[in-house]
């Protein structure tokens, strides 16, 4: 299972790469507005920035809703890093886009799924990823992980290649259910991944092994 770190906080992104863990990031315009940046070249500059500290997909949402728009707004983001990954709303047109954009070769990720049926569409057009939002199901009394296991039986019955991206993962247990149900990724903040490190067992046996450390040496 691969960890995408779901932040545009270069600090938080940098201690991620350090702990060895995380294999790429995602963005959106809430995440990017989060930062305070301003101006569109600001935003691009961005992008690249979070580029140089990760060796891996990081995906760049357009703002367009419409067909010529994302495309345009794509081919400028796809431009700026080859690991550039297009973010792309699952709409109509969007649906075109990611057809376009994977027709020539720039990798997509399609976002705000919330139904196995736009999963399906978005596999049909080829996207890369695919980001059911696990957290935000979760939100309105509806079991998000259901939804990550309906799309994988579906993808692995026609032998579709759109890897999926669990999305809107709030904390470990999330991870946990999602790499039960066969997401290929999980994009979480970094405070989600370092909880999965706790346990008071461990903390408990390191305390003990020092103790006895200790008094060996007296
Ligand atoms: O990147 C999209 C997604 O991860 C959003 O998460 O917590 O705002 O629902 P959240």
């Amino acid at each position: 299972m691969k960890f995408f770190i779901d932040t545009a906080n270069l600090e938080q992104i940098k201690e991620a790469v350090q702990l060895g863990i995380i294999d790429g990031v995602t963005t959106n315009p809430s995440l990017m507005a989060k930062e305070n940046i301003k101006g569109i070249d600001n935003i691009y500059q961005h992008y690249k920035e979070i580029c140089e500290i990760v060796d891996g997909p990081v995906s760049a949402e357009v703002i367009s809703l419409d067909y010529e728009g994302m495309i345009e707004e794509g081919e400028k983001l796809a431009k700026l890093h080859p690991n550039i990954v297009v973010k792309v709303p699952i709409t109509a047109d969007g649906l075109k886009a990611i057809r376009y954009f994977t027709d020539n070769g720039i990798k997509t990720n399609c976002t705000l799924i919330f139904s196995a049926g736009q999963a399906l569409l978005a596999a049909k057009c080829g996207a890369t990823y695919v980001s059911p939002f696990v957290g935000r199901l979760d939100d309105i009394s509806h079991d998000g992980v259901d939804l990550i296991r309906q799309i994988v039986d579906i993808y692995s019955n026609y032998g579709f290649q759109t890897q999926i991206l669990a999305a809107s993962v709030r904390h470990p247990m999330h991870i946990i259910e999602c790499a039960e149900a066969g997401a290929d990724v999980a994009t979480c903040p970094l405070s989600s991944m370092l909880a999965l490190l706790n346990h008071p067992l461990t903390d408990n046996g390191l305390k003990q092994f020092l103790k006895d450390y200790e008094n060996s040496q007296k």
